[in-house]
């Protein structure tokens, strides 16, 4: 099928196959579309329908409430095609050259499947088509057995790898956490779209590294840890990570955290901030080389980071309040401008 996307900077047109998600068949094609969570939440990936009939996949999805459906708008990461059509999209778009890297389909399988906490797993997916990819960056899980498709970051850096490494807390009512958490899914089969998003770390900038994590937001800050450690990149540059947990039975990746500290004790200081209770001494002896703090994580960051925040590039992951928190800290408070803050919204 052919679908033709009028923008502001012109008209794309590309292949789609039948039954495709219009927004992924675009971003594989190597055209620049808007999106940010690729999952039918954020409203980002909306369009007007201007010829043919796409069909929305989704129609509870939490993002039709940008849509004007009066306009015949929808949302291209949760829309199919069934033939040709011609969308608006009220943005500035552009085709990537052929050598650039596009996030495209993959087949994989689960495995390694870790219990890090009561309600947070770790796994590893292998992949059957090598995928390069940024530090920070997400891909699109689909398992067979759940309905629509979930976002989650690497926690591992690599390129041309074969193996994707996820860590998943689990939410109440989330489907996908559900079946992950409540079956023997290890081999199990799923589809991998990827690798997308633009939080990513590029030692070319030249920044110091601030990340502000709750829970499973933690994951890219690994990736990214690992590209500056594997880089020498804290050898000057300064790098500050917080995380928040609500216990110290919530806290994960502690080991693996001091090891990025232990390479580089002049440059990175990790703290964690746990909300729902006090730091005891035994915690504190079991590990040295963190740093710990009590109260929201962007509290902590704001009181830590006073008078710290030149040349800093900010990345924020997490559950959408926390986010919020973290986001009003840094533009208020710390007067980052937008260009030096960088998330994903999932939520
Ligand atoms: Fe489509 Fe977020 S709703 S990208």
């Amino acid at each position: 099928m052919k679908v033709k996307v009028q923008t502001k900077s012109g008209q794309f047109d590309f292949e789609c196959e039948q039954d495709e998600n219009l927004l992924y068949a675009g971003l594989r094609n190597g055209l620049t579309l808007p999106y940010e969570c690729a999952t039918g939440t954020c409203g980002t990936c909306r369009a007007r329908v201007k010829d043919g009939e796409p069909r929305l996949v989704w129609t509870e999805a939490p993002g039709l409430k940008f849509v004007k459906k009066e306009k015949n708008e929808l949302l291209m990461c949760r829309s199919v095609v069934q033939g040709d059509c011609t969308l608006r999209v009220p943005a500035e778009i552009s085709q990537l050259p052929g050598n650039k890297t596009v996030p495209d389909y993959r087949k994989g399988k689960i495995r390694n499947i870790q219990a890090l906490t009561h309600d947070v797993i770790s796994f590893d997916i292998d992949i059957d088509i090598p995928m390069t990819y940024e530090a920070g960056q997400f891909v699109v899980i689909e398992a067979p057995e759940v309905t629509g498709g979930r976002a989650y970051s690497m926690v591992n850096y690599d390129t041309q790898t074969n193996i994707l490494s996820f860590v998943i807390k689990r939410k109440p009512e989330g489907d996908f956490s559900d079946w992950l958490f409540e079956n023997n899914v290890e081999g199990l089969e799923l589809e991998v779209f990827g690798p997308l998003g633009k939080a990513t770390f590029h030692p070319e900038e030249n920044k110091n590294i601030l990340c502000i994590a709750g829970g499973s937001g933690i994951a890219g800050m690994m990736a990214i840890m690992e590209r500056g450690c594997e880089e020498s990149y804290f050898s000057d540059h300064k790098g500050y990570v917080f995380f928040g947990a609500r216990t110290a039975k919530d806290m994960f990746f502690v080991d693996e955290l001091t090891s990025f500290v232990n390479a580089y004790p002049e440059n990175l200081e990790v703290t964690v901030a746990l909300s729902d209770e006090g730091i005891s001494k035994e915690l504190e002896a079991l590990h040295p080389n963190i740093k710990f703090d009590t109260g929201f994580v962007h509290t902590a960051t704001s009181e830590k980071m006073a008078g710290k925040f030149e040349n800093m590039m900010a990345y924020v992951a997490g559950p959408p309040p926390m986010v919020d928190g973290a986001l009003r800290m840094l533009v208020v408070e710390a007067k980052l401008p937008g260009t030096d803050i960088r998330y994903d919204k999932f939520g």
